[in-house]
């Protein structure tokens, strides 16, 4: 298991790349399987979680070649660091997502909307928990038993058959207590693409990763309204096509390099991201202080020292993102007065909390809100990463901090940041992966 030594103090200046989507491409992927024709997409970055889930659906009966990339310069729409990847479905004998795959990357469960449509039946093994806590799939069950899918559990499976042979659309409520489902919209709209008649999605799931999926399935020919609203209406299709497409930049890669050249006192221009994606992250961060200007798809960032303390509540999209929620606390853990973050969508995710004051920060959890009281500057300390983003948390701690940290167990963050460490030595980090011994 790798490692990261980094230098503190250091200040970031220059220009960074975002990658295409991790959280868009996961299901993306998954959507080849909902037809016999050949998918080509995009952008779709190089990540542990993109080879677990090509890794599935290829032992779900896909061809999967990913090209060598045309020029490593930005292309038309954003950077090809990686080459197009071609998905076709070569046999559709196999429906089974093993756990030894599902149980390191539950998202997927993404597989389970498209095999119900296209195959009628599919065994997913139940994802279990992970550190930011217990991750149900019970409204996506629930919504596709709406449409005609039933299920049942057998040895930590779901084994999920549509008995009347296809799906039937139907108008349904699609939220839970925790608001609505990203990943549980994206299956049962999938699923819906594929139904026989008109499907309503009531309490959608509204993050741009939904629409940039919706916008694929229209390509492939599913009759899809209101994608990216709390309200989607589809009309099934008996069947789709082949297509085209370039996912959407990645948000959250985007949002967590904001944050680092806030922390650092940086300046960074970032590339290729959509700003109407983070309109949250930008309100939260200009109240700290954070300079944030935009030309295109570029955003330029830069940090008044003085960082205000805050409050921020994590919400569903257009709410700031859980997902930047361990990145921000960071920034905030340096400054003056006391800041108060509550986290709405995973209670439980504050493992970056511990880490953080083992670096001198001083937060104290009172259930689903950590109290943050500014201090001058951090120290640099041995910690350890638990999950993505509470480990992308302790890089930006770690350039900030006063003298060198080590991060141990870095395989979490290769999960969903592209070349973390040469993106950031490039603008001024000193960042060194080691092998552990
Ligand atoms: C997606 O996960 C993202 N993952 C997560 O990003 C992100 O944190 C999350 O959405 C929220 O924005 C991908 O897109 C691959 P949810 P997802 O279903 O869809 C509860 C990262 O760091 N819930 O929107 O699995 C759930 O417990 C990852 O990149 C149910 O109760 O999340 C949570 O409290 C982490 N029953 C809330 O809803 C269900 O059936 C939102 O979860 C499903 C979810």
């Amino acid at each position: 298991m790798d490692s990261f030594i980094i230098r503190g103090q250091t200040r970031l200046k220059g220009k960074i790349e975002i990658s295409g989507s991790k959280n868009s491409s996961l299901p993306i992927v998954a959507t080849g399987l909902m037809t016999d024709e050949k998918i080509t997409l995009h952008g779709v970055p190089r990540l542990s979680d993109i080879d677990s889930m090509l890794k599935l659906i290829g032992e779900l009966g896909c061809h999967v070649y990913r090209h060598e990339p045309k020029s490593k310069s930005v292309a038309e729409g954003g950077p090809d660091l990686n080459g197009p990847l071609d998905i076709q479905v070569e046999s559709e004998k196999n429906c089974e997502a093993r756990y030894d795959i599902v149980k390191t990357m539950r998202a997927s469960i993404c597989v389970l909307g498209p095999l119900l449509a296209k195959r009628g039946k599919a065994v997913v093994a139940l994802p279990g928990g992970c550190a930011i806590g217990d991750r149900p799939v019970d409204l996506h069950t629930r919504g596709l038993e709406k449409l005609g899918a039933t299920f049942r559990i057998e040895n930590g499976n779901i084994i999920g058959e549509v008995p009347k042979g296809r799906l039937k659309g139907c108008r349904m409520y699609l939220g839970g207590a925790q608001g609505p489902t990203v990943l549980g919209t994206i299956n049962v709209m999938c699923a819906a693409a594929l139904a026989e008649g008109e499907t309503v999605l009531v309490g959608a799931a509204c993050e741009p990763e939904v629409t940039d999926c919706g916008e694929l399935l229209i390509k492939m020919g599913a009759k899809i309204k209101g994608h990216g609203s709390p309200e989607i209406r589809i009309e099934g299709v008996d069947k789709l096509h082949a297509a085209e497409h370039r996912v959407i930049p990645d948000r959250i890669e985007c949002g967590t390099f904001m944050v680092a050249a806030a922390i650092t006192n940086g300046e960074l221009e970032l590339k290729h991201c959509n700003l109407d994606h983070l309109i949250a992250v930008v309100d939260r961060l200009e109240e700290v202080g954070v300079k944030i200007e935009r030309s295109n798809g570029t955003i330029y960032v830069n940090a008044a020292r003085r960082l205000n303390p805050i409050e921020m509540t994590t919400q569903p999209y257009p709410g700031f993102p859980t997902d930047i929620q361990a990145q921000l606390m960071a920034l905030l853990s340096i400054g003056d007065g006391m800041s108060v973050v509550t986290e709405r969508i995973f209670p439980d995710r504050f493992l970056h909390v511990g880490e953080l004051n083992r670096m001198g920060a001083k937060i104290r959890k009172e259930g689903p809100t950590a109290i943050v009281h500014g201090v001058k500057e951090l120290q640099g300390a041995s910690v350890m990463a638990s999950d993505l983003r509470a480990s992308a948390a302790l890089v930006l701690a770690a350039m900030a901090a006063r003298g060198t940290t080590r991060i141990d167990r870095v395989y979490h963050i290769d999960r969903g940041y592209e070349k973390i460490e040469q993106k950031l030595n490039a603008v001024g980090a000193q960042i060194e992966r080691v092998k552990a011994a």
